[in-house]
């Protein structure tokens, strides 16, 4: 397996046995009463050329997969944002290695020596909850937090953990805590399991744990998401034996070791498709790499759809244009979503559609139907001047003909994917936009604001006294 004697680690990596920091993103102290918010002059207009960063939900599920191996892992072009921070947290808590320098992250959990996660740690993140696999598999026994996240729903956890019972794991809630251990003392055992939803974090959990297991793993109706064949890649490099990653069965040969490997993580989709739909809320033409057309396709069609002109300008490069020249007498059209798993309309990129169909002409017809509560940026658009109507998990968004004027104001991020939204609508909005609680934003994407600086937006961040009088 290939192990690392020929790379060289410059500039000074730093080690970190029992905490991780990352000297790169900026962090307010916590006993301070200052906030940080966004502060955006629109409308903007966009031009040249941005780098898309590594995949948040990929980079995550790939550090909770390094407890799988044996020796060191070496990750590439992991993202430098606080969710990434957390989990490599989360590893170092249970007494494994993590160096990060420059993209790149190298973990060594030979030295794991508990299997209780921190679990203030962990309730930060959704992805922290991965871990669980890999420690019931390598280490026999987990003990870990109800997940945390986005406040986007209910998200439960029972598919990984009847999962993890249909591999030999005897899984119990306790104090908040879920407690797994292998039912026969010595590790997991091959078997089958149908996942009633194709949910991307289970599939994600089974995978790792069944690479493991004894015997061979049948796992149907799982999830098809670009992430899950990230995992299963580096999965394999690692001596895994993984068949079927992007269909909906995996078929899982299970190893009694696995060995750290070296993986480039691909870029992020959502961030791609954030910076697509930024190109046409602002009616501008930039260009993006690396992306993989693929993994955006169903976003390119609707884009095109609308009236946008989306070119592939090589294999990893896209130009994406809105300018008004492309419609005369015209402008960008509604279209409706309903998001769904992959290859459907991803729900990470909902709110940020929202926003952009607020400034088409026509009316529009959003629907969620990936999670059960993803719909709290409409109230945050409306204050920026959208015309919107809420109805449980659906949303009839009017247009700019039908009444919605975006207009700079004060508002809220609630989440990472809507307050990404908002980040959009101030872009296309007159006057001067305030986002508050923009921590949900810095838990995903790397150096946004830099980024659209440099397209030529005119954001700033910035700090303010605390929030506690807005909320
Ligand atoms: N679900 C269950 N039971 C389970 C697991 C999931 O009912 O045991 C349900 C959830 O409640 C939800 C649906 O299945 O309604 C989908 O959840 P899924 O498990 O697929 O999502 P996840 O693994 O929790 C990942 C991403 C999300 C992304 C979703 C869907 C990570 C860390 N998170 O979440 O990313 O929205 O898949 O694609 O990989 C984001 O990046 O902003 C984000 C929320």
């Amino acid at each position: 397996m290939a192990l690392f004697s020929n790379i060289i680690i410059s500039p000074k990596p730093f080690v970190l046995s029992c905490s991780y920091q990352n000297t790169h993103l900026s962090k307010t102290p916590q006993n301070t009463k200052q906030d940080a918010i966004f502060k955006i002059k629109g409308p903007a207009t966009l031009s040249g050329h941005i780098t898309i960063s590594g995949s948040k939900n990929s980079s995550l599920a790939l550090i909770a997969a390094t407890l799988c191996c044996s020796g060191s892992s070496l990750l590439h072009n992991v993202p430098n944002i606080s969710d990434i921070q957390a989990m490599a947290s989360i590893l170092c808590s249970l007494g494994a290695k993590v160096e990060s320098f420059d993209g790149k992250m190298m973990v060594n959990s030979d030295g794991v020596g508990k299997i209780e996660v921190d679990l203030e740690e962990m309730r930060k993140i959704r992805g922290g909850f991965f871990v669980i696999g890999p420690l019931v598999a390598r280490f026999g026994e987990a003990v870990v937090a109800l997940p945390g996240g986005c406040n986007i729903g209910k998200r439960p956890v029972d598919l990984h953990l009847r999962g993890l019972r249909a591999l030999g794991a005897v899984v119990e809630l306790r104090d908040g805590k879920v407690c797994a251990h292998t039912a026969n003392g010595k590790g997991l055992v091959g078997g089958r399991f149908r996942l009633d939803y194709p949910s991307v974090g289970a599939t994600e959990t089974l995978m790792m744990a069944a690479s493991m297991a004894d015997g061979i793993t049948l796992l149907s109706n799982v999830a098809k998401e670009p992430e899950v064949v990230d995992l299963a890649r580096f999965l394999n490099d690692s001596g895994a034996s993984i068949e079927g990653a992007g269909s909906d069965t995996l078929v899982i040969r299970g190893k009694s070791q696995l060995y750290g490997s070296e993986c480039v993580i691909r870029p992020d989709r959502i961030e791609a498709g954030t910076f697509m739909i930024a190109a046409a809320i602002t009616r501008s033409c930039i260009s993006m790499s690396p992306v993989i057309p693929s993994r955006v396709s169903c976003l390119i069609d609707k884009l095109s759809e609308a009236g946008c002109k989306i070119s592939q300008v090589d294999q990893h490069t896209l130009r994406v244009s809105a300018v008004p020249e492309l419609y005369p007498g015209d402008d960008l059209k509604s279209f409706g979503i309903k998001t769904s798993p992959f290859p459907g309309f991803p729900t990470d990129l909902q709110p940020q559609i929202m926003a952009l169909l607020t400034t088409c002409t026509g009316s529009s017809l959003v629907e969620e139907s990936v999670f059960d509560n993803r719909m709290s940026h409409a109230r945050e658009l409306q204050k920026l001047g959208a015309r919107i109507q809420v109805n449980g998990n659906s949303a009839i968004v009017f247009g700019k003909d039908k009444g919605s004027s975006l207009c700079g104001s004060r508002v809220i991020a609630r989440d990472l994917r809507g307050g990404a939204s908002l980040i959009l609508a101030g872009l296309a909005a007159k006057g001067t936009t305030e986002i508050h609680k923009i921590e949900h934003i810095e838990r995903g994407y790397e150096n946004i604001v830099t980024k659209l600086q440099n397209l030529g937006a005119d954001i700033e961040r910035s700090t303010l006294p605390s929030l506690s009088s807005l909320v």
